[in-house]
């Protein structure tokens, strides 16, 4: 059987930048910008996407696109049969971020439906708070939006590489940045919108944290989809000239303009209101609804905005589910659509547990160590697996892939012109990304 690839260098693109996207740039990456000291902290985290987050991006393109195998086959090939665990701990890892993924991607596509039907229509605080408690702490609700979110996702998935998600991520990563666009431009144009543009961007280098770079380090990690094995799967389908290198800096700067562009079109609009910027979760699913349906055609703009977020989650869905597809496809010789069922009936298993598992839920009360089902599938893998991952990959592209093959899979689609920059990312991957990230590691375990 012959195997799928993209066809084109802005289908790599978009297709790698869809991963990269999601829920981490909506809420996650503006409100720890807001909460690190602004313009100070976005200085750090371009540095650490540099030294860190770049390298391994391209470690895990070369691995893929050198051996055009799922991460498993590939370690293998490349490094022998004891480095398939590194194949195996990314797909552990890829569904353990699934199971609580999918259970915040279905609020957001419930948040999605009850834009659309008028739901937050003369929405006041304490209203807008009851209709979020009442979601998470309804056992048929969350089940039912977490099946519908992962239906979406199978579908697009049993289409094909080519047919699924390329033709999903060509159509839907336009849409997002038009809906993106649409909502900053009504955010800049409100009064006061200066205070969201200074809480987001004034450098203020006494609100950076000790953790701050532990934070982005983190945090690069997550955006970029590193360290479980999704770079590698995705590259396996890259066109053969396409050029690592600048996928990858393109990648994760779009990632960020992104991210920036979100922050954008939520803090202006809550310093506007006199809300609370520091609001968490809550923020995307309370304060948002709220100040969205005091604007003029707030209803209109409430939806679009949970739709690019459905948009996001969707499309980073995608690849994380891609690694366990292509891992059955080629290791266990059972066809496409086969295998996204059985991936996705796995994840529907566990993940409704981690979705049970939220404040107030018929599962909160069942916790290990202190923490609830949810927390433990988030913790393991952002935490353990990730780091592990991104320490793992780095060393082996610096110290255990031969150079010369390196060399000659980066220049591809260069014409040689890039040997330099080839050579100072191996010298990072070799001295400085696996040591910055046992640091990472190590703090984060204690
Ligand atoms: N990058 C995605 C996000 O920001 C999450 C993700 C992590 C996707 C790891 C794939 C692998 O939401």
């Amino acid at each position: 059987m012959k195997r799928e690839k993209f066809s084109s260098s802005l289908a790599v693109f978009l297709a790698t930048l869809g991963s990269a996207i999601g829920l981490g740039n909506i809420w996650r990456f503006p409100y720890i910008i807001g909460m690190n000291g602004g313009g100070a902290f976005l200085f750090v985290y371009l540095i650490c996407v540099l030294i860190v987050g770049i390298p391994v991006m391209i470690s895990e393109f070369f691995i893929g696109r050198k051996t055009r195998l799922n991460p498993v086959l590939a370690f293998e090939k490349l490094g022998g049969k004891k480095w398939r665990i590194v194949g195996y701990m990314g797909i552990l890892a890829s569904l353990l971020i699934m199971f609580f993924y999918s259970a915040v991607a279905g609020w957001v596509y419930s948040y999605t439906f009850k834009s659309l039907i008028g739901k937050f229509n003369g929405v006041t605080l304490e209203s807008s708070r009851d209709i979020f408690i009442n979601m998470i702490t309804s056992p048929k609700d969350v089940i039912l939006w977490q099946l519908t979110a992962l239906l979406v996702v199978a579908i697009i998935l049993m289409m094909g590489v080519k047919g699924g998600i390329e033709r999903a991520t060509k159509l839907l990563m336009p849409v997002l940045f038009i809906l993106i666009l649409i909502c900053d431009i009504r955010a800049l144009t409100l009064e006061n919108s200066y205070e969201g543009i200074k809480f987001l961007f004034a450098v203020d280098f006494s609100k950076l944290k000790s953790s701050s770079i532990l934070t982005s380090l983190g945090l690069s990690f997550f955006k970029l989809s590193l360290g479980v094995g999704t770079m590698i799967t995705y590259a396996s389908y890259f066109t053969d000239d396409n050029d690592l290198m600048s996928t990858s800096l393109n990648v994760a700067l779009s990632d960020t303009l992104i991210s920036l562009l979100a922050g954008l079109a939520i803090f202006p609009t809550v310093f506007a209101f006199k809300m609370e910027p520091s609001y968490g979760p809550g923020l995307l699913f309370i304060t948002i609804p709220l100040i969205f349906s005091k604007l003029p055609f707030g209803n209109v703009l409430l939806f679009m905005f949970f739709l690019l977020t459905s948009i996001a989650a969707t499309t980073a869905m995608l690849s994380l589910v891609e690694v366990s597809v292509a891992y059955l496809i080629e290791v266990k010789k059972i066809d496409r659509r086969k295998s996204v069922l059985i991936t996705t009936i796995f994840i529907v298993l566990f993940g409704s547990l981690a979705a049970l598992s939220v404040e107030g839920n018929v599962l909160s009360n069942v916790k290990l160590l202190g923490r609830t089902i949810f927390d433990i599938f988030d913790y393991l893998s952002s935490n353990i697996l990730l780091p592990l991952g991104g320490i793992l990959i780095s060393v082996f592209v610096g110290y255990f892939a031969r150079s010369e093959e390196v060399f000659l899979e980066m220049s591809k689609g260069n014409g040689n012109k890039n040997i330099i920059y080839i050579k100072g990312v191996l010298f990072v991957l070799k001295f400085i990304t696996p040591i910055l990230i046992l640091v990472i590691f190590v703090r984060g375990l204690f």
